[in-house]
């Protein structure tokens, strides 16, 4: 057949239509990929621990007003060899909403499942068709890794806490998760304080889970009276593999090879409601050590287990220390006294040749207690009184290394365990 001229024309301005319409799509399509504005805020956004921090990953972040359709999606990190949104899941978060001081609160959590160990992510959370900017996280490769660890954060205005933190992570920009000892907050059930601690902790929260630890001041009301601590548990989604009830109160986790296990020792202010605190506790910490085949063992207290006065051991560690010398637990730390000390190994009630040792975290906030003494079987004290301290805990298979740095980076101690 032969063309004529009238039909070639037609044919040529019909594929350059079809070229230039296609080039238009394509670019416009890169240019929403690369350029459009993220315009959805999530408030505190945050990752919290999960029990296998090499599987999965929890995430929350509160909205201004209810939000019934937000999501979070999230991706293996886009690098040059990857084809992009390829292979990006969306799982729907879960709204729940409380009643505060400050009114009442909108909160979003999902947690991400069946992730892929030793990965970089990237995650975004929205609403409707508003997204977030990507954030990443790391998933836990099974070895060696760096976690740092404050104490009592609790502060007026939450400006050394933020100083503390930052820093921090600043210089082990690898570092992986970070512990809170529990007295994040002054006051636990004034929403203001936990906003200003979230604050504090922005440069971290996106981008590596929090493992709080609930103390004493979680547990204070309004008035200063106890408080159950429904705030701080509904401001975080923590492991409810504790004993039964206790969700967020008593949990464990694992990174690399180390089990990391947490008490609630706030007996008194929980008298009203868990009067057998203690009991179920000791039971489930038995468990759950002896079920850990991980190569260390740590134990998280906020109150210290030692008496004051003498050094010997409270009715805490009295109810605590033979589960934690039975199953050869490697570290405890504690916080509340605001000052920072490490003990000789510590067995069966006294300095031993082999045993745990006990680690008082420091301050990681404004407020200093300057009568606070070494206590006998401490071979290191500071009374961290001119600037806050925070801990860096390094792990590989056959070292733990707790070092204690001041807020700007001046040593106080460093310990290494070798096994
Ligand atoms: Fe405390």
């Amino acid at each position: 057949m032969k063309w004529s001229k009238g039909f070639s024309k037609t044919v040529l301005l019909a594929l350059m239509l079809i070229i230039v319409g296609a080039g238009m799509f394509f670019y416009q399509r890169s240019y929403c990929e690369a350029e459009q504005p993220a315009r959805y805020e999530p408030m505190q956004l945050r990752q919290v621990i999960t029990t296998d921090s090499g599987t999965s990953r929890t995430v929350m972040w509160q909205t201004e007003k209810a939000e019934s359709g937000s999501w979070l999606e999230y991706r293996l990190r886009v690098d040059a060899e990857q084809a992009p949104d390829s292979a990006v899941q969306k799982i729907a978060a879960q709204a729940t909403d409380f009643q505060t001081d400050a009114g009442r609160i909108y909160q979003q959590s999902v947690t991400v499942t069946g992730l892929e160990p030793g990965k970089t992510y990237e995650y975004r959370v929205g609403s409707g068709k508003e997204f977030s900017k990507w954030e990443t996280f790391k998933t836990d490769v099974g070895g060696a890794f760096t976690a740092l660890i404050f104490g009592d954060s609790q502060s007026l205005d939450y400006n050394e806490w933020r100083k503390t933190a930052a820093y921090a992570y600043s210089h082990d920009p690898a570092a992986t998760f970070f512990i809170n000892m529990g007295d994040l907050v002054d006051n636990g059930e004034q929403y203001s304080q936990w906003r200003s601690w979230f604050r504090g902790a922005a440069s971290l929260l996106p981008q590596i889970p929090v493992a709080p630890i609930s103390g004493n001041h979680e547990n204070y009301s309004l008035q200063w009276k106890p408080y159950n601590g429904e705030l701080y548990l509904n401001l975080f989604d923590l492991p409810d593999n504790g004993p039964e009830g206790l969700k967020g109160q008593a949990y464990s986790y694992d990174y690399g090879n180390v089990h990391f296990a947490v008490v609630d020792t706030q007996l008194e202010e929980l008298a009203q409601w868990q009067p057998d605190l203690i009991e179920r506790q000791v039971k489930w910490l038995e468990q759950d050590l002896a079920a850990s085949t991980k190569k260390w063992k740590v134990v998280l207290v906020h109150r210290n287990l030692f008496r004051y006065q003498d050094g010997r051991p409270n009715s805490l560690g009295l109810a605590l220390m033979p589960v934690i010398d039975r199953n050869d637990v490697d570290v405890v730390f504690s916080a509340h006294n605001h000052t920072y000390g490490r003990s000789a190994p510590f067995k069966n009630g006294s300095v031993a040749a082999q045993g745990a040792i006990y680690i008082s975290s420091g301050r990681s906030g404004d407020k200093t207690w300057a009568g606070s003494r070494a206590k006998p079987q401490e071979v290191a004290f500071d009374g961290v009184l001119e600037q806050p301290n925070y801990l860096k805990l390094t792990a590989d298979n056959n070292k733990l290394t707790v070092t204690s740095l001041r807020q700007n980076g001046g040593l106080i101690d460093t310990v290494t365990l070798t096994k």
